[in-house]
Formats: C-alpha cells, structure tokens, sequence
C-alpha cells in the first residue's frame, strides 16, 4: 500500500502530500472504506460505467469533471473552500476573537461528537439506499442515485479527514466506527432515528432526498458558521454537492405527480383503486409517504428545548441558519422562542430561552424552505387542471423527539386519543398495502430514453446531455 501516491490518487486541495502522518493514517482507512463500500455499498454495480461528476477543485466556476466512472474507483477526494486568515468569529461568547484553525482543548468533545453525528449520516444513506439500484425507473434516474451515493461517500470522506487531522486516536477510532455502525442494525445502528429507517422504493428515496437531504442542508449551513474554520470550510464545499441531491428529490417528486395527474385526467378520475390499476401512484399514497419522510425527518433536529443547542451557539461550534444574514446580537442571551407543548389536550405555544431553543429555531427554517417545494408540486396539479393539493402536516404530528413525542396530533394540528389514531393512523402514513402497491410497481427500465410508467420522463438530462443519454452502462 505504501508506494500508492495519495496526493495523486485522492484529488485534494489540503497539502495531504506535505503531511506524512496524515497520509498514512488515510491510507489506513482508505481500503476499509473500500471494503464497506463493496460490503453494503450499491448491489451489483461493481462493473457498471457510470456518467459521474466528479468534484475536482473548489472553483465555483468549474468545480467537477463528468466522465464515465466504475462507482468503485470514484476518487473521492478531500476539498476545504478557501480559508481567509483574517476571519473571526461572529456569534456567542466568543464573537470577535479569531476563527479556530485547530480544535481548542475544551470544545473537543462536543466539535468531535458533532463531526461524527454528521459523518454517521452520509455512508447510512448509501446503506439506506442500496437496493434501489436494482428497480430504477430510468438509466437517467439510476445514474442521479448513485452519484448520490458516491458524494455521500465523498461527504464520509470530508468527515474523516477533520477526524483524523484534528482529533488524533480518537478521530482515528471514530473514524472506524464510521465504517462500523449499519444502518437498521439492531447492535450497532446509525446514530440517528430517520438514518435506520429503509427507503424500500423510488418514492422513499425521491422523498428521502427531498426532505432528509434538505436536513443536511441546514445541517451543514449551521456548521458552515463554525468558530473551528476547517469544519467551515469542508462544510461549505459539501453543499455545493447537496443541492443536486435535493434537486433530485424535489423534481423526481414532481415527475411522479406529473405521471399520476395525467392518468387522473385521461381517465377522468381520482379513484384510487383505478389509478392503481393503471399503474400510477395516487396522490393520497403520496400525501401519506409526505408525511412519513415530513415527521421522521424534522425530529432529525432533535428536543425542542436543548441546553446542547445552548453550549453548541454560546462556545461558537455550531451557528444558526444564515447566521450572517440576521441583524440580532448574535449572542442571544435574554432573548427567547416559542416552541409547543401539549397542555390539557391543546397545543399551546410556551416562550422559553432562545439559547434552549435554538434545534426548533433550526426546525423552523427548514420547514419554511420544504414548504416551498410542496408548493411548487401543488403546481404541477394546478397546471394539470385538478383541484387536489397535498398538504403539509402539521409540526406536531407523528413526533418522536422531544416535548411533542408525548402525544398523538393529526396533520391537521388536534391533540387526539389512541383509539381515534389507530382508527385514523393508514389515512395519514402509509400503510403496508400502500407500500406493498408501491413495491410493485418497481422494477429496472434499462433502455436510454424509456421511464417507468409511474413517473413522467425529466425536462433536460445532465450536463446538457439528452434525457435518453446513456447514462449507465452495464458491465
Ligand atoms: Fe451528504
Ligand atoms: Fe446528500
């Protein structure tokens, strides 16, 4: 292993040719990767080219190179954005000192457990997700997951290195268990709920991508505000990938609706079952998989009122949502946010200690921007000339972190008994028949240009490529 050239064979823009021990201790981890990735990667990709794009600089203006790629030999590389020396922090109790360029002694725990809980989400979802390869609806469709894949594996990679640069034995051990944890395993699972969950079928992951992706996003913005600069900056870069994944979810979403509002007005109804026989997902199906990827996916950011949240601002690790961009103190303290509880059989909002509150602050700027794709799908059925829209549920319903995960809400936002949510609950998540009929519909359409019947075909291809490119080649 030793004569293979990292500074060659790992794209990267961190000097890792000047540091030897740095190198070493990736060459370590590097094969393990690889065996994961063959272990619990993709199924049967392994010979298949694939038009990949590839991250190879940060340059905005051409960050990433498409070719035809076996997934395997992806060169995951290592990017940092530039770093300005000058930079100082600008929220909490240490606004205005210099930004970190190495960890501080006594945020090390919580810089180190953060790295991980993000790290953690990126190689689960290859994991959630590996099935899907077998039943994609398009070439163009299976080209877009596993270039997903490959970047989840590349944002694995962006962790990684943070761990074992900055965090010695420590980020060495953790950046093993990374490799270790499986998502849904009953031992060892992935730190987080919604990254043990399955996405079984195209339209979980369409959501999954759309919702739990979106997660990432405010995620890694939050932590593109960070006191300690190389999180910073790795962060920053790593979203410039997540946009494609979103886009991913938001317009395969789309297409799917597209499909089913023009088999609704073909045959003029809204009948399920009759939709269902003709092969296309009805929009009540699709409103309970919302609302499943909606509720899973916002607990993601944790216990409303967390005196975490608090230490994770006030210590500079983790900022708000375009920390930047609001004109406060940046300091927070005094200040407070509504968050709500459940208080004889109402939901009331309760003014608690912004500091406290700052997982639901987070919560809140994700729901604003995952509303505003729900709106742009309510186009397409606007367009279609149907009066049916999907909704979004309400913040309380079907929680399973903090105050709300006490108590049973519907979508629409009433506190309800058990007997009325047993009675009600396969109307508003989906059922094992729904996924069942889901299940069916899926399976391999490999000829370029051919989509499955339940999803309308895309509006352009990638890079400027034609919908019917060959997008997967297999081998
Ligand atoms: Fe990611
Ligand atoms: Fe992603």
């Amino acid at each position: 292993m030793s004569s293979i050239d990292y500074s060659q064979k790992i794209p990267n823009n961190v000097g890792l040719s000047e540091d030897r021990t740095l190198q070493r201790a990736l060459e370590q981890w590097q094969p393990n990767f690889i065996r994961w990735w063959d272990e619990v990667g993709p199924v049967g990709s392994t010979n298949h080219d694939v038009y990949l794009r590839t991250a190879v600089s940060v340059d905005p203006q051409g960050w990433a190179s498409f070719d035809y790629v076996k997934m395997r030999d992806y060169r995951w590389g290592i990017f940092l954005n530039p770093g300005d020396a000058s930079r100082s922090i600008h929220f909490g109790d240490h606004k205005g000192e210099p930004a970190w360029a190495d960890v501080p002694g006594e945020h090390r725990a919580n810089l180190r457990r953060i790295i991980v809980t993000q790290g953690d989400t990126e190689p689960a979802s290859v994991e959630q997700q590996r099935h899907l390869g077998l039943t994609a609806p398009s070439l163009y469709d299976l080209r877009n997951l596993f270039q997903i894949n490959v970047e989840e594996g590349r944002h694995l990679w962006a962790m990684v290195y943070l761990l074992h640069k900055h965090f010695g034995r420590d980020g060495r051990e953790e950046a093993e268990a990374l490799l270790e944890r499986r998502s849904g395993d009953e031992n060892n699972p992935r730190i987080l709920g919604a990254f043990n969950e399955a996405t079984p079928d195209w339209l979980s992951f369409f959501m999954f991508t759309y919702f739990t992706d979106r997660d990432g996003k405010f995620q890694l913005c939050a932590l593109a505000e960070s006191s300690f600069d190389p999180l910073a900056r790795t962060t920053k870069f790593m979203l410039t990938e997540e946009a494609h994944h979103m886009f991913v979810g938001e317009s395969g979403v789309s297409r799917v609706i597209q499909r089913t509002a023009q088999a609704m007005n073909e045959l003029e109804t809204d009948d399920v079952t009759r939709l269902r026989a003709a092969g296309v997902i009805d929009l009540p199906t699709i409103q309970r998989y919302l609302n499943f990827h909606y509720s899973v996916t916002i607990d993601l950011f944790g216990a409303d009122q967390s005196s975490n949240a608090a230490t994770f601002y006030s210590t500079g690790i983790k900022g708000r949502f375009e920390e930047g961009k609001r004109d406060d103190d940046h300091v927070l303290k005094g200040r407070t946010y509504p968050v709500l509880e459940a208080v004889n059989g109402q939901l009331v909002e309760k003014d608690v200690p912004m500091l406290n509150a700052l997982n639901e602050v987070l919560r809140d700027d994700f729901i604003k921007d995952s509303v505003a794709g729900i709106g742009r799908w309510n186009k397409v059925l606007e367009k279609a000339g149907l009066p049916q829209r999907l909704t979004v549920p309400h913040k309380a319903f079907h929680r399973n972190i903090g105050a709300l995960s006490g108590v049973k809400v519907s979508p629409d936002g009433r506190v309800i008994g058990e007997s009325e949510w047993q009675a009600q609950v396969e109307q508003w998540l989906p059922s094992r028949q729904d996924r069942a009929f889901v299940a069916s519909l899926m399976g391999r359409v490999a000829e370029p240009g051919r989509f499955a019947n339940w999803i309308a075909p895309p509006v352009m291809g990638i890079n400027r490529m034609p919908v019917d490119h060959a997008y997967v080649r297999f081998g």
